[in-house]
């Protein structure tokens, strides 16, 4: 089926087996225009736009996700059912539940616990967490090693609602579901995985902390997320 209905590719070859998914369409192209060689650009239906090129030899393709498990699970899916991706690895930011995460540290999420519906309406399973891809999970600790760069495995919660009308819910969340950190699209993600017997992994790093109140600015963000990219970026 192509075009799918989000991503107008006919050519599927150009789109690599390994997708790198920011949430953020202009991410996906800062990752382009600074690591990938022999670029070209893939065309989505709602301008998510993705560019598929070479970092050490080694194709990839790297498309924004949108916000929220509607928006991954639509372009995710299409990825894996349509396009023959084998593996998608998300690299997003997240707010810390706990004063153990400071900023700018990077979370390999090894599972998400969400109270969204998404995997059992998809009729994948009724449980409320999954796990990300054992396989890749270990590629990416063996990048971040090489890289330097601590990471923080762990469980997190993907969340349906950014704005919750109780500030202080998230407390609740991370001492009954120990998650240590929020986001809005591994769950869903991990549930396409597991659906389509494909493998996911996500990386995030902390943009804000609900327990500090503390934020980054945007341009300290970029900075942070390149490290990030890299460690995904040297596990394919
Ligand atoms: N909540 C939900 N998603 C997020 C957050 C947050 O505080 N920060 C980054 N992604």
């Amino acid at each position: 089926m192509y075009p799918t209905p989000h991503i107008d590719q006919e050519n599927k070859d150009l789109i690599a087996k390994t997708v790198l998914m920011p949430g953020d369409p202009l991410r996906a192209k800062y990752i382009a225009d600074t690591f990938l060689t022999d670029v070209v650009q893939i065309n989505t239906v709602r301008n998510m736009f993705g560019y598929t090129g070479y970092f050490n030899k080694k194709k990839v393709t790297v498309m924004g996700s949108g916000m929220g498990m509607p928006s991954i699970g639509i372009y995710s899916y299409e990825l894996f059912r349509f396009y023959d991706v084998e593996k998608i690895i998300r690299i997003g930011s997240c707010g810390a539940y706990t004063d153990d995460l400071k900023l700018y540290d990077v979370i390999l999420v090894e599972k998400a616990y969400s109270e969204s519906s998404y995997a059992k309406t998809m009729g994948v399973t009724s449980r409320k967490y999954l796990s990300a891809s054992k396989s890749l999970n270990q590629r990416i600790t063996r990048a971040a090693e090489k890289l330097g760069t601590p990471l923080h495995v762990t469980t997190i919660h993907s969340s349906d609602v950014f704005y919750r009308l109780n500030p202080n819910e998230f407390k609740d969340i991370h001492k009954t579901y120990g998650a240590d950190a929020v986001e809005m699209e591994s769950f869903a993600l991990f549930a396409n995985a597991k659906a389509l017997n494909k493998k996911a992994a996500c990386l995030l790093t902390v943009s804000d902390s609900l327990v500090t109140h503390e934020a980054t600015t945007s341009q300290e963000r970029q900075e942070a997320f390149t490290k990030m990219m890299e460690v995904a970026l040297h596990s394919l």
